[in-house]
């Protein structure tokens, strides 16, 4: 019986700025359901439904809060803290759209806003087609929401765009559930203040840029039979 994660978990040296979830066991066997290719769409929207709340609420960790006194029903005080700044949700479309669920579960008005890149056909390089944000973003902190971090390319054009918006890199926390070394790297180098909250760091990238071991296509696998 093994009851830890073991080799294959996370690589040694992260940036200081990367996040990953306590690597316990019991997250090894959600990643092991949402990984085979055998579980079925049904269970796999459970399992990463899963996997998401706790990295919602792992990213909710990262929020500044202040100090904050309440009165009990007993009428005794408590010197607690409370939450401080507003925040709101980016979705990178549209594999990021399926953590919206997730962040609503914890934060229930919470704002989203939309973001959409592909690959310019011409440049090859990742291209803004649509973006949608509350109109205070800048104000915010923002959670920019995407399950997986391959090469990088659109979680960067995503940022990039949020900061012309006026969100500095410190208000932004990046919330992922898989992602590959070299993306990470690559995303972090660009953008060392922002924090990335990740579930999953995986071996590498295929000649496809598919992360390897991988979960295959998140999008096809949530919304697809
Ligand atoms: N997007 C996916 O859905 N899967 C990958 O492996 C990489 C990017």
């Amino acid at each position: 019986m093994t009851s830890s994660p073991t080799s294959q978990s996370t690589p040694a040296a992260l940036p200081p700025s990367v996040f990953t979830l306590p690597q316990t066991a019991q997250l090894e066997a959600l990643y092991t359901i949402i990984r085979d290719r055998t579980t079925s769409r049904g269970d796999f929207l459970f399992y990463s439904d899963r996997v998401i709340r706790l990295l919602v609420e792992e990213g909710l960790n990262h929020l500044p809060v202040i100090p904050k006194t309440v009165e009990t029903p007993t009428g005794g005080k408590y010197e607690g803290v409370g939450f401080e700044g507003k925040i709101c949700g980016v979705s990178i479309l549209r594999a990021g759209e399926a953590m919206e669920a997730g962040l609503r579960e914890v934060c229930r008005s919470v704002r989203i806003g939309k973001i959409l890149i592909q690959r310019d056909e011409e440049t090859a390089q990742p291209k803004l087609f649509y973006s949608k944000f509350p109109e205070d973003i800048a104000q915010r902190y923002v959670l920019l929401l995407d399950p997986m971090l391959a090469t990088g390319g659109s979680a960067i054009k995503a940022v990039e765009v949020l900061k012309e918006h006026g969100v500095p890199e410190e208000r932004i926390i990046f919330i992922n559930l898989m992602a590959a070394p070299e993306g990470l790297r690559r995303f972090c180098s660009n953008f060392p203040a922002l924090r990335v909250i990740t579930g999953w760091i995986d071996k590498g990238l295929n000649e496809k840029a598919y992360i390897v071991p991988g979960l295959g296509d998140f999008g096809e696998r949530r919304y697809c039979e």
